[in-house]
């Protein structure tokens, strides 16, 4: 069932959202070399818990952390642990914030230090395949325009496109009804209608789209070892268009 957000509930979804946010401008100093990916999850929780929120992935069945932090080629659900970043990393944030039971969910992939250009171009078009997708949120579209313009995207830049993950729904679960594929075709699937909260988010691959889960049931990796790239935004279909709940604070993106 796809849930129509009221007046109230969409207010805690943007103060939720904008939680999010500020938690990604928080975090992205502390992205350099030698920063463990478990000492940003640790900055990240204490960040949550001071804005009186709840850090949602954790416990999240059985979720072991605040963050998800996937690095090079972990496409998603990466596991903060005790490696460090190393100069040319990438290194994607996802985190999903509760705030009186309503949930936003935002992921960027970050560079560490001086990145090559395989892994520029990844992150360009990515980001790119992500507001495309969002370009097409209005009330009268339907879930498969989104689909089919992230598709587009990725398929003019040559990515790889990871089919057996999608953005969803969101509202009060982290996960609600439509999914949404990061390929398909136009005119398909459910309505967008006024109040409706959907998540984007492309994963794209530098190489094939080929993929594999870690046997800690949690990291998905590339199988050709390639970088993967994930970038999501929490997004309000308007009377007229969209919101972006999950607005990015930084100056330059
Ligand atoms: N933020 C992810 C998503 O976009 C979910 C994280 S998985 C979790 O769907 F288990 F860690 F919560
Ligand atoms: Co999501």
């Amino acid at each position: 069932m796809i849930t129509i957000k009221d007046k109230r509930e969409i207010e805690l979804m943007k103060h939720a959202g904008l939680l999010v946010s500020k938690m990604h401008k928080f975090i992205k100093p502390y992205i350099k070399e030698g920063i463990t990916t478990k000492e940003l999850d640790k900055l990240c929780y204490d960040f949550i818990k001071k804005n009186d929120a709840v850090p949602s992935c954790l416990g999240y069945e059985g979720y072991p952390a605040t963050l998800c932090t996937s690095v090079n080629d972990t496409v998603v659900h990466g596991i903060p642990g005790n490696e460090k970043l190393k100069n040319g990393d990438i290194i994607s944030i996802d985190v999903v914030i509760g705030y009186k039971g309503y949930q936003g969910d935002a992921a960027w992939t970050y560079s560490v230090g001086e990145i090559d250009d395989e892994k520029k171009y990844l992150l360009e078009h990515t980001k790119e395949a992500l507001y495309e997708g969002i370009k097409m949120v209005k009330p009268g579209n339907r879930i498969g325009d989104i689909s089919n313009a992230v598709e587009l995207c990725a398929n003019k830049y040559n990515l790889g496109i990871v089919k057996e993950l999608c953005g969803h729904g969101i509202g009060l679960d982290m996960h609600e009804d439509p999914d949404i594929p990061n390929y398909g075709e136009k005119g398909k699937g459910p309505r967008l209608k006024e109040g409706m909260v959907i998540c984007i988010e492309p994963m794209l691959n530098s190489g094939s789209a080929d993929i594999y889960m870690k046997d800690d049931n949690w990291t998905i990796k590339t199988i050709d070892k390639r970088p993967s790239a994930h970038f999501e935004h929490t997004i309000l279909v308007t009377k007229d268009g969209y919101e972006i709940l999950t607005p990015r604070l930084d100056e330059e993106d």
